[in-house]
């Protein structure tokens, strides 16, 4: 139910439709704080894109689960009996409590606090007299169990990536990552890949879009916002984020992927012959130049590998992934995982784990930088809002900037030289303002 009326949602469309125009690199402001903007994102971006829930490390064995968050529903991703991973609604047919109150855990079956009524790891109603305690007595006349089956939302996995998403029907969850799968790859599926503990959460004062944004399009803020990497000498100037790649790569997918000329590839050599397995030509070629590669995957699903940095007298960088979980219009809680290649040498693991909390995680200094500006710019759309004036920002950067040609860079999508153009965001809006408006008909 809207907190809305018609005519208020109506007006919030009409808002959208003359004042988002990224075709001309203009997004206003107030869509950032706005309320009833959020309210028509949690239903028409959240209520129907493959979100990113976690990787399939996290769920090791039949009947691990970990609960993760859909737009604003708590939802359970686990394993069943017979492995399969699925993700539930997390609650009760009964009366609609949680089942799952932990982060993560395992389990036989799913029993809940509440009534104790009891479902299976495939998310079955149990079967007559073991689904409801007293079941004989309090309903003689017995249960629909098939009504009483938990709500199933339509999951798939890429690389060991847990995606799921509330639309029954719409593209596979292959054709939504698209291009993007070129370089999800670089990042996860180089090798094979664990997670480095549990999840990092914390909450950061800041829409979710500026951060899903930024990841997806923003190699520009690097030589202002991150200029200390120059002064504490960790990269040689504070154009590191410049050379490279900016990719637009479509459905609101975007990335840019940072090269270094230094004629030799950072990574370890012991993993080279797992990464020339599990990477084509192309990807092998980029990622021995690789010294950054950051992208967002729409609408608020990021990936990262950090700007190698050296610790103990090593560069070292790792594999990270983010989800900007929504909570409101102005709070962003913050997920993050750390991944590592499982079979890397014993340096490069724990070298990494340095690194990690050194750049970019609670304690990163990355991520300092980063969410101030965040949210400063948040509240800023605060008081734009407050003025109810139209304080519209320049994403113009590479408006007329021509892409390259197939034979110039290996990777797929439209690509262009250099880090520094906002093409990629530009395209996320024309897919979000789409999707708001589209939700209309
Ligand atoms: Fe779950 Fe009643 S709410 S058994
Ligand atoms: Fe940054």
């Amino acid at each position: 139910m809207s907190r809305y009326d018609t005519q208020g949602r109506a007006e919030i469309e009409s808002r959208i439709r003359k004042t988002v125009v990224p075709e001309r690199g203009q997004i206003p402001m107030f869509t950032y704080t706005d309320p009833g903007v959020y309210e028509l994102e949690v239903e028409r971006i959240f209520g129907r894109n493959w979100l990113f829930l976690g990787h399939v490390s996290e769920i090791p064995r039949p009947g691990s689960f970990v609960t993760r968050t859909m737009g604003e529903e708590s939802v359970i991703v686990g394993r069943g009996d017979d492995s399969i991973v699925r993700v539930f609604l997390n609650a009760c047919r009964h009366r609609g409590m949680r089942l799952a109150c932990e982060d993560f855990g395992e389990v036989n079956n799913w029993r809940c606090p509440y009534h104790g009524f009891t479902y299976g790891s495939k998310g079955n109603f149990l079967g007559t007299f073991m689904g409801a305690p007293f079941e004989r007595v309090a309903y003689p006349e017995g249960l629909d169990r098939d009504a009483l089956h938990l709500v199933e939302a339509r999951c798939e996995t890429y690389k060991g990536l847990i995606f799921a998403t509330w639309a029954k029907s719409g593209p596979s969850l292959d054709e939504f990552l698209g291009n993007s799968k070129w370089y999800l790859d670089l990042v996860v599926g180089r090798a094979e890949m664990e997670v480095v503990g549990h999840p990092e959460r914390w909450m950061v004062p800041t829409n979710w879009r500026l951060p899903a944004e930024n990841f997806a399009s923003d190699a520009y803020h690097t030589a202002t916002a991150h200029s200390f990497l120059q002064r504490l000498g960790m990269v040689k100037g504070v154009d590191f984020g410049r050379d490279g790649y900016h990719v637009d790569a479509g459905g609101g997918h975007g990335l840019g992927v940072g090269v270094h000329f230094d004629g030799h590839s950072y990574f370890p050599e012991e993993l080279a012959d797992e990464y020339a397995v599990n990477l084509d030509d192309g990807q092998n070629q980029t990622l021995s130049r690789l010294k950054n590669l950051h992208g967002n995957i729409f609408p608020n699903f990021t990936f990262l590998i950090p700007n190698f940095i050296e610790v103990e007298g090593r560069r070292v960088s790792g594999a990270m992934l983010r989800v900007w979980q929504p909570v409101g219009a102005n709070k962003c809680q913050v997920w993050s995982w750390h991944f590592v290649e499982k079979n890397a040498p014993e340096w490069w693991k724990k070298l990494g784990r340095r690194m990690y909390t050194q750049t970019f995680s609670s304690s990163g200094m990355f991520d300092q930088d980063d969410t101030e500006n965040w949210e400063m710019q948040t509240r800023s759309s605060d008081a734009a809002l407050y003025r109810n004036e139209e304080f519209v920002l320049n994403y113009g950067m590479g408006l007329n900037m021509p892409t390259l040609e197939k034979d110039e860079f290996p990777g797929p999508g439209d690509v262009y030289d250099g880090k520094f153009s906002e093409s990629a965001a530009r395209t996320y809006y024309k897919v979000w303002r789409d999707q708001i408006l589209e939700g209309h008909k």
